[in-house]
């Protein structure tokens, strides 16, 4: 079993950019689950189906190519809201466990981020973050994210996206978004990407000394 790097944390908190960070030092596979869900949430559409129906989005699950990952639609406000609408279905959740399950497995090791890696995909991991920043903060980031991919949308309304997607990914049944109890919580608010980075490489570094997989 390679060493399991677990980043959790709500969306445009960070934990993506850190996440590859970290993936690019230690030379580990890396894997942003939200795609899955974004992906799932992107076929249903394709398809006309209705992302309450959870017959439907666990069959989109189950079908998933994982080719669609690499559209440019998966990343649009769109699809975010799609997959967040996919997520609380119990069918689609445990049609990706596998594959997500099995992505720990890689050699020497691999970084994986999402909603439910801490306490559901990888419980045992031992390097765990929860990466968070203010709604307001999330929302600016995310902003200028999606007006760079030349996406027009006003900052209240993504600050309304950030909301109801928290509030969704929080209150839902199956594995909800939530802090691992041996998680590091890492509040990047105040803090530049350099930073953030910083923090997390040096929380990771503790957890490498403590499980005795020290750089070689
Ligand atoms: O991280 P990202 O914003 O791309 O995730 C999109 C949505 O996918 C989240 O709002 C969440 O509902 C869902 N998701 C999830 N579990 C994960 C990753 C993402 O439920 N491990």
């Amino acid at each position: 079993m390679g060493f399991v790097i677990a980043v959790d944390g709500p969306a445009a908190s960070g934990k993506g950019t850190v996440a590859s960070r970290l993936a690019a030092l230690y030379g580990y596979a890396m894997l942003d689950t939200g795609l899955l869900y974004r992906a799932v949430g992107v076929r249903l559409l394709g398809t006309g189906g209705d992302l309450d129906d959870a017959a439907a989005a666990e069959a989109a699950a189950k079908g998933l190519d994982l080719a669609e990952l690499e559209r440019a639609e998966v990343r649009t406000r769109a699809a975010g809201e799609a997959a967040s609408r996919v997520a609380v279905h119990t069918g689609v959740r445990a049609a990706l466990f596998d594959l997500q399950r099995q992505f720990t497995t890689r050699e020497p090791g691999s970084v994986i981020d999402g909603r439910d890696i801490g306490t559901v995909i990888a419980p045992d991991a031992p390097a765990k973050l929860y990466v968070t920043a203010t709604p307001e903060i999330r929302a600016e980031r995310r902003w200028k994210q999606l007006s760079g991919q030349g996406e027009a949308v006003a900052y209240a309304d993504v600050l309304a996206d950030i909301h109801r997607r928290d509030a969704r990914d929080s209150g839902r049944d199956s594995a909800p978004m939530t802090q691992a109890s041996d998680a590091v919580l890492l509040d990047t608010s105040e803090m530049t990407i350099e930073q953030a980075f910083d923090a997390a490489r040096r929380i990771v570094e503790t957890a490498r000394a403590r499980s005795g997989n020290l750089p070689g």
